[in-house]
């Protein structure tokens, strides 16, 4: 379930040309459950029509501050109190301003006033205006009062030039949003995740591998950046872009992971090694490609080091979370997993089903606790999982020890 099903958002659309990017904005909240109320500024109405955003939003557009019946019914008070997030997306120059000088002069402005919600800006602006001091003044003083920002980005400018001031990809302002409204519960904790495929060369155009595509690994480190922790994430090859906000480190061969893992696992709180680590490799590596002869091809393997097995015997106090990929006897092979690799826990999926597992947009797992005791889960999105596992992990007693 999103963070943001059932969150009242209120979203503040001011004047510019990036006004237009907010109606997709609207769509992909309400898409993750949530109610949004649109508040838009006099300017804004010459970019974008208050029909676009009532049809996308379900909700009545407010821009007028004395109209009577948004005064009886959703009036700025409350408004500003049913709000779980106030978004301001695209922020001029000039609703920065007001909110840093307690301005409030039309209906968002003085919403922005009198919520205790929290606010996130999305500016889009100028280069020179984002550049100019009194506004990275009045951006300093409302990140100080603890507000959120999802900094513009370098582009094409509508005024001609180039610069920094384009509004943030909308995903962007999304996850950001997510951000501010989880728990902060994973605050100072320092956790590596590993990721992805290895890939184990066999010449210069073949290597044996699996259909592993990291979507569940870079959903839990996504999870753990938002409620706060310090993530290192290292990945095997893959097609996820890499999120904004995290240490990933890429690698190819169980080896490149294995010497990745082992540089920083001591600094570590907590590991959770999602990878889909190859067990074997080819023990020859031919530098050329190998040519057909007519007959069949018989390949010597050797094993990769098992990255899980040697940290569970260094561990000391982190905690160490494993995933198991089973397509039988789910129970045994994963508490066997557990135990022999020394984990806190472990995560067990079945890879025989089509539609969870690699490569789906969704999981169904079962996790088992060293207390012998295991939970199961219905099919979910992988964000939901993530977020699950963490909570578990921060229910064992271990996590607790600071
Ligand atoms: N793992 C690892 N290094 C390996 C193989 C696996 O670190 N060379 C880790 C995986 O990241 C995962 C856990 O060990 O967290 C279990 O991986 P899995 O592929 O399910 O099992 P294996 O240990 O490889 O055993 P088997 O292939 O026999 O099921």
């Amino acid at each position: 379930m999103s963070i943001l099903k059932g969150k009242e958002v209120v979203l503040g659309v001011t004047g510019c040309i990036a006004a237009y990017k907010a109606a997709e904005l609207v769509r992909l909240i309400v898409k993750e459950g949530a109610n949004v109320q649109v508040v838009m500024t006099e300017s804004s109405k010459e970019f974008v029509s208050a029909l676009t955003f009532q049809t996308l939003s379900g909700n009545p557009v407010i821009t007028d501050i004395f109209r009577l019946f948004y005064e009886k019914d959703i009036g700025h008070i409350s408004l500003a109190q049913k709000a779980d997030i106030l978004v301001v997306a695209p922020a001029t120059a000039n609703i920065i301003g007001k909110a840093a000088g307690g301005i409030a002069d039309d209906m968002l402005s003085t919403v922005i006033m009198a919520t205790k919600a929290p606010l996130l800006f999305a500016p889009a602006m100028n280069v020179n205006m984002w550049e100019n001091p009194v506004v990275q003044k009045n951006i300093g003083l409302l990140r100080s009062l603890g507000h959120s920002f999802v900094e513009p980005v370098f582009g094409d400018l509508a005024c001609g030039v180039q610069g920094k001031g384009r509004l943030a990809e909308v995903k962007s302002v999304l996850e950001e949003m997510r951000v501010v409204l989880s728990p902060n519960d994973f605050a100072n904790k320092r956790v590596l995740v590993t990721a992805g495929p290895t890939q184990e060369s066999l010449d210069p155009a073949r290597y044996l591998t699996n259909p592993s595509t990291g979507k569940m690994g870079f959903a839990i480190a996504r999870a753990l950046k938002r409620r706060g922790a310090d993530v290192t994430l290292v990945t095997g090859p893959t097609a996820n872009s890499l999120p904004v906000g995290i240490k990933c480190i890429k690698v190819k061969t169980a080896e490149q992971m294995a010497l990745a893992v082992n540089k920083c696992f001591e600094n570590m709180d907590i590991i959770i090694k999602s990878a889909a680590v190859a067990d074997y490799r080819p023990k020859k590596v031919s530098s050329q490609k190998i040519k057909k002869d007519g007959s069949g091809i018989v390949l010597d393997l050797e094993k990769t080091p098992d990255i899980l097995s040697e940290l569970g015997k260094k561990k000391g106090k982190i905690i160490l979370v494993g995933f198991a990929a089973e397509t039988e006897n789910l129970l045994a092979n994963a508490s066997e997993k557990m135990r022999k690799k020394n984990l806190d826990m472990i995560v067990a999926n079945d890879i025989s089903r089509s539609d969870v597992g690699f490569g789906t947009e969704d999981n169904q797992v079962t996790i088992f606790f060293q207390d012998g005791t295991s939970e199961s889960f219905p099919k979910m999105g992988k964000d939901e999982v993530a977020d699950l596992l963490l909570d578990r992990i921060l229910s064992l007693k271990s996590t607790c020890r600071e």
